[in-house]
């Protein structure tokens, strides 16, 4: 179809660790419109909690994705997270870009842990038109290897990344987009995958701070296995089915509570904080936001509201854009592909 190979598509592609998903998005008219969604499973541990263990099996179930999405075009704008990306908001001198840049490498050997040979470095101005003697810099700090083993993958599969993105700017761009609400005052986004969960803190749209947690739909599926005897298949459907279940119940009570300590003791600086601030709200999305009762355990015991995310609220979808997957199942876990697809490649 010549409608893909247009420069005004999009193709945001999430590798995740359960499911490769493609989403595209057309932004020749007015608004962006989504044409496109595919989702294909990968094989269990190809990648572990990020990384890449089987480039080749990857390399392949890309390729799947992209030919099931009918892609043409090789240009795709994914990206890297994890903890070997370090985004942090820090306050310098107030200077112009160009030399805002100069002073990046100097201020990220202060505030990143990891050796600065060995980093790709980036910064955005947060208060450009601000006057005060100093301005508000987020700085985003990646391994090289991190960044490396993606783009290798990607040429491996005959792709060519035009933007490789942070996982969590993307998250934010879609949430921006579909959930304004999610700007303001003091929130927390929760993307809840496979294999991992990410936490991201935001105050008024600006992150604070990310985490990960070695928590995902994996261990929910396999502590029902194991705890409650059940099947590899009936685990997975008690985790993506609509209904709460007394099995599901005890698992949730146990991981639930992990996902909410690690919530806590992210979210506990906050205390400290001239402003004060305690978490408004938290939205999730990702496999994990389906997980039937999982939500109402996090607000219970949180006390805070916790709402699931749907990155098609505000944006327009084309007939048959999601071919025959079915819209509330699969939407909370297009956040990230949809975050990726509404960048537009120059
Ligand atoms: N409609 C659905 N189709 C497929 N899987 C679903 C669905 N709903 C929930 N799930 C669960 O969600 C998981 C995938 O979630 P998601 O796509 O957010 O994870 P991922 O991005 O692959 O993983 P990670 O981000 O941890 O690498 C599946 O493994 C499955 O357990
Ligand atoms: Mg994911």
């Amino acid at each position: 179809m010549a409608l893909f190979g247009r420069n005004k598509t999009t193709v945001g592609l999430d590798i995740g660790s359960g499911l490769i998903k493609v989403a595209v998005i057309d932004h020749s008219k007015r608004e962006p419109e989504l044409v496109r969604v595919t989702v294909t499973p990968l094989l269990a541990d190809a990648i572990v909690e990020g990384e890449v263990m089987d480039p080749g099996i990857v390399a392949e179930a890309i390729q799947t994705a992209l030919a099931s999405a009918e892609v043409k075009s090789k240009d795709v704008v994914t990206a890297v997270g994890g903890r070997d990306v370090i985004i942090k908001k820090i306050q310098i001198e107030r200077v112009k870009e160009q030399q805002a840049r100069e002073l990046m490498r100097w201020e990220a050997e202060q505030h990143v842990p990891f050796d600065m040979e060995s980093v790709e470095l980036d910064f955005q101005i947060l208060d450009p038109d601000g006057s005060g003697p100093e301005m508000n810099v987020l700085l985003v700090a990646a391994k090289r290897e991190l960044v490396e083993s993606k783009v290798r993958v990607l040429t491996d599969a005959g792709l060519d990344p035009v933007i490789v993105d942070v996982e969590s700017f993307a998250l934010h761009n879609a949430f921006e987009v579909n959930h304004p609400d999610a700007m303001r005052g003091v929130v927390g986004l929760l993307n809840i995958g496979h294999d991992v969960t990410n936490i991201n803190i935001l105050d008024d749209g600006v992150p604070l701070l990310t985490r990960d947690l070695t928590v995902g739909t994996r261990r929910f599926r396999e502590d029902l296995q194991r705890e409650r005897g059940l099947s590899a298949d009936d685990a997975q459907q008690l985790v993506q089915g609509f209904d709460r279940s007394p099995h599901l119940e005890s698992v949730i009570e146990t991981r639930g509570e992990e996902i909410a300590v690690g919530i806590e003791r992210a979210t506990a600086f906050l205390e400290q904080n001239s402003r004060g601030g305690h978490v408004r709200a938290i939205y999730t999305c990702g496999g994990g936001s389906r997980i039937p009762g999982l939500n109402e355990m996090l607000a219970n015991r949180l006390r805070v509201t916790v709402q699931q995310a749907n990155p098609l609220a505000n944006l327009k979808v084309r007939d048959g854009a999601l071919a025959s997957l079915v819209t509330d199942e699969i939407a909370p876990l297009l956040m990230l592909p949809i975050g990726l697809a509404l960048r537009q490649v120059a």
